[in-house]
């Protein structure tokens, strides 16, 4: 059975806590801190976040309580349970399990970004950190990216071959609520930095001159993403949930938890680029590492704080990219019918095959100019995943519940032994109706308007 040895190892996890505390581990990770800052900046600030907001009480919800229920009905991982349900839809978990593939490589390249900047501020280098252009050079350079990923990926791979996970739960539990204050402190004393308040109101006001479809694209995508959605890793963790616990708060609690982090590492970031570049904003996925240095470096202490910040940020990627790893691993170990350290090794080799043309794709990298469809390579295999990949699996998943197996299914699943699940209509809803047409609606917008067809 798929993560078994993972979860296996969980096995106090068996209340709601400890479920609560699994799920988030793997939800709270560079996608909160790194990937939604840049996104918000990106896709217009407020207007991204209200989006955001909404699919995730929406989509967000109704998707995880969906795969957490499958999981805990069937017992099974993905692809079993899938085929379980109904021997038509075994593809969906094959599908679904091509999409953590792709992510683990190009995850790792940008968990060495984050090694790399613990490091710098480590060796007291933070005015070098904080200097234009350094983070362009590094990631230009042809070597240091790879030796940073290949060290970010050997730590992932050691701590899944010999099973040291509990350990760095441990850690990670006394790391994410430092993290967290952290996260807030930065905030607090970017707001009062001049220049912020105008970053402030970009973030939370919407102006909605700046709706793109594309902009409920991202945000979609960064849905998935974030809450480690339509890869089947939420079927998985729901295989181990017992049945006497309440499927719709543990939910809610994952939800606010994983989008909670994500909002204030907005306001620590967004803001940020304004006090420190103006207005002129700095976009794409070297925001937090063009703008953090720069702000650490004006604040007193900010050596420190910065090492330390970047270390929290290693620990909270670190979590993300095990359970990654553990079940791109479980994958093929039970599709090849292979054992726990040949599976590892073949991870290692795809890892290396689409992880090194990721690491070299940046800024003026040697493979900068290889472009698919005007994506450099990293950003192909992020663009692939979230926004093609996770909505297309998002869509047959709910088709499936709302006209296959019928959303009464699930509902008795959540209401088993007693428990209550108040939302059952929203579920319903948005199952069967809200989320096909929006996700075909949101396909559709974005391929004309990603084939300059469509300007919106
Ligand atoms: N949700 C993680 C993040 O936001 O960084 C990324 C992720 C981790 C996705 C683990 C999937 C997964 F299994």
């Amino acid at each position: 059975m798929k993560n078994k040895t993972k979860l296996e190892n969980r096995g106090t996890f068996t209340g709601k806590i400890g479920f609560v505390l699994a799920a988030a581990g793997s939800a709270v990770g560079l996608g909160n801190i790194w990937r939604f800052p840049y996104l918000a900046a990106e896709y217009g600030g407020g207007i991204f976040l209200l989006v955001y907001l909404l699919l995730a009480v929406t989509l967000g919800f109704a998707l995880m309580a969906a795969e957490i229920l499958i999981g805990r009905k069937t017992g099974l991982s993905a692809v079993s349970a899938f085929k379980k349900l109904d021997g038509r839809f075994s593809f969906l978990g094959s599908l679904a399990s091509i999409i953590p593939v792709i992510i683990l490589p190009y995850y790792c390249v940008i968990g060495g970004w984050v090694m790399k900047y613990s490091a710098t501020f480590a060796f007291g280098e933070m005015n070098a950190a904080a200097a234009d252009g350094y983070f362009t050079e590094f990631i230009s350079n042809p070597i240091q990216p790879i030796g940073w990923f290949l060290l970010f990926l050997g730590v992932t791979a050691v701590v899944v071959l010999f099973g040291v996970e509990k350990g760095v739960e441990r850690v990670s539990k006394i790391m994410m609520p430092i993290l967290v204050v952290m996260v807030l402190g930065v905030s607090v004393y970017v707001l009062c930095q001049p220049g912020a308040i105008e970053g402030v109101k970009y973030y939370l006001v919407p102006d909605f001159n700046n709706f793109k479809a594309t902009t409920i694209l991202a945000a979609m995508g960064q849905l998935f993403y974030s809450m480690s959605l339509a890869m089947g890793i939420m079927i998985t963790y729901g295989s181990y949930m017992k049945k006497d616990v309440n499927v719709e708060s543990s939910v809610h609690n994952i939800e606010i938890f994983d989008t909670g982090i994500a909002f204030l590492a907005g306001l620590m970031i967004v803001p940020a680029v304004f006090a420190t570049q103006g207005v002129e904003m700095a976009k794409g996925p070297g925001l937090m590492f063009i703008v953090l240095p720069k702000v650490f470096a004006k604040m007193p202490g900010g050596a420190v704080i910065g090492f330390i910040f970047f270390a929290l940020v290693f620990f909270a990627a670190i979590t993300s990219s095990i359970s990654l790893m553990e079940t791109v691993v479980s994958i093929v170990k039970d599709k090849f019918k292979l054992g726990r350290k040949l599976s590892c090794a073949i991870v290692l080799a795809i890892c290396l095959i689409l992880g090194i043309p990721s690491a070299l794709s940046n800024g003026e990298g040697i493979l900068s100019g290889f472009k698919i469809i005007g994506f450099g390579f990293l950003d192909f295999c992020d663009f692939a995943s979230n926004s093609v990949l996770m909505p297309i699996v998002a869509l047959i998943t709910c088709i499936f519940i709302g006209y296959v197996l019928k959303p009464k299914a699930l509902i008795e699943e959540a209401e088993a032994e007693g428990n209550t699940f108040k939302a059952k209509r929203l579920f319903t809803v948005v199952i069967k109706y809200v989320a096909p047409i929006c996700i075909v609606l949101i396909l559709a917008f974005s391929i004309l308007e990603a084939c300059g067809i469509l300007t919106v």
